[in-house]
C-alpha cells in the first residue's frame, strides 16, 4: 500500500523560541481509537472508488451514505488540562467517522453532557480524514456553538458539513506553522502536507508539563513522526525534553513495512520520550517494533469496542503530570 504522503521540508523555526507555559496535570481519554474495524473493507471501497487519489468526498460512508457503515467508527479524544495557575480547560480533539458509532462512544464517556454543558473550550479538527472529521454531527448535536479549528487546506465539502449540522460558533483556520496558544501550557501548529484521498493540513497540539517536558498529541501524524518532533525541539523553549507522545505515528497504518521503518522506529528512541499513547494509525506492527525496541509504550486495555492493547483503546487514559513518574 502506497502511503501517499507528502510534506515539505521541516520547517524552520521561529527567530525566538516560542514559550508555551506550564501545566501541572494533563489527562487525555481516548474516546476512540478505532478508525474503521477492517482494512480489506475499508482499502476495497476507497479501490472501487476509483483509488488512493480520489476526493474522500466521493466515497459514500456515513454520513454521507451507507456504504459499509458497519465498518466505521472513528478517532477522537478528550483533553483536560490543569494550568500551574490552577485554570483548567477541555478540547475535544476530532470527532471520528460514524456519527451513530461516536454518539454512542461520546455518551459511554459523558461527553455528550460535557458538551451540552458547555464544559468543553473548543474542538480541533486535527485533519480532514473522514475518520477523524465526519462524525462531527454526534458532538454539535449537543453543543452547535462549539468554537471549531480546521488546518489550512480544508475543502469546501468539508465546510459545508458543518454549515449545514446547523453549527453556529466561529471556524478558526489555524495557518501554517504559527503557534496559537490556546491556553497556557497548550499551543495548536498547523503542518502543511497532502495525504491519500486529497487531505491536506494536519494540525498537532504541544503541551508543556511542569518539571517533565513537552507532550506531543496527534490525529494521524501524516507529518511525519520525526518533524512533528524535530518542529518541538527547534521551536518551543524547553523543547529539548519531549516527555510523551499520544496519538498517531503513522508509522504502518497499514501495517505494511520495511526497513525505513525499522530506521524511523531508531530515530524515534533516540528522543528517548518517556511515554507513547499510540492509536491505530501508527499500526499494530509499528507498535510491536517499537516494544521490541524497548520505547515505553503505554499499553491499553482492549475495551469498548478495541481489538488490542497494543493501543491507547477506547474509554483508556493516559495522565501525565508535574508529580509523579
Ligand atoms: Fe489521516
Ligand atoms: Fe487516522
Amino acid at each position: 500500500m502506497q502511503d501517499l504522503n507528502v510534506t515539505p521540508a521541516a520547517p524552520s523555526p521561529p527567530a525566538q523560541p516560542v514559550a508555551i507555559g506550564a501545566l501541572r496535570r494533563l489527562k487525555i481519554l481516548c474516546i476512540s481509537e478505532v478508525g474503521w474495524l477492517d482494512n480489506a473493507t475499508l482499502l476495497a471501497d476507497i479501490t472501487a472508488a476509483g483509488g488512493m487519489n480520489v476526493n474522500q468526498y466521493e466515497l459514500p460512508w456515513p454520513p454521507f451514505g451507507e456504504l459499509h457503515a458497519d465498518n466505521a467508527a472513528g478517532s477522537s479524544a478528550l483533553i483536560e488540562a490543569e494550568t500551574v495557575a490552577g485554570e483548567r480547560h477541555r478540547v475535544l480533539f476530532d470527532t471520528g467517522w460514524n456519527p451513530a458509532w461516536m454518539e454512542r462512544r461520546f455518551a459511554e464517556e459523558g461527553v455528550d453532557r460535557l458538551l451540552a454543558e458547555g464544559a468543553i473550550d473548543c474542538l480541533v479538527i486535527s485533519h480532514e480524514h473522514f475518520d477523524h472529521f465526519w462524525g462531527i454531527g454526534a458532538a454539535l448535536k449537543h453543543c452547535p456553538s462549539l468554537p471549531i479549528y480546521i488546518p489550512e487546506g480544508f475543502h469546501q465539502e468539508g465546510l459545508d458539513l458543518i454549515k449545514r449540522l446547523g453549527h453556529t460558533g466561529p471556524v478558526i483556520t489555524v495557518p501554517a506553522q504559527q503557534p496559537i496558544t490556546l491556553f497556557p501550557g497548550c499551543a495548536l501548529v498547523q503542518f502543511p502536507m497532502q495525504t491519500l484521498l486529497q487531505v491536506q493540513g494536519e494540525n498537532v497540539l504541544y503541551f508543556g508539563i511542569q518539571n517533565k517536558g513537552l507532550a506531543m498529541v496527534t490525529g494521524c501524524g501524516h507529518g511525519g513522526v520525526l518533524n512533528l518532533l524535530e518542529y518541538a525541539r527547534r521551536t518551543f523553549v524547553g523543547g529539548e525534553r519531549l516527555y510523551a507522545v499520544y496519538g498517531g505515528l503513522h508509522i504502518a497504518p497499514f501495517e505494511d513495512w520495511n526497513a525505513d521503518k525499522d530506521r524511523l522506529i531508531d530515530a524515534l528512541a533516540a528522543y528517548r520520550i518517556e511515554h507513547f499513547g499510540c492509536n491505530h494509525c501508527t499500526g499494530a506492527t509499528a507498535v510491536q517494533k517499537m516494544l521490541a525496541a524497548g520505547l515505553p509504550v503505554v499499553r491499553g486495555s482492549a475495551q469498548h469496542g478495541s481489538k488490542t492493547d497494543l493501543f491507547l483503546g477506547n474509554g483508556d487514559v493516559l495522565e501525565l503530570s508535574a508529580e509523579g513518574a
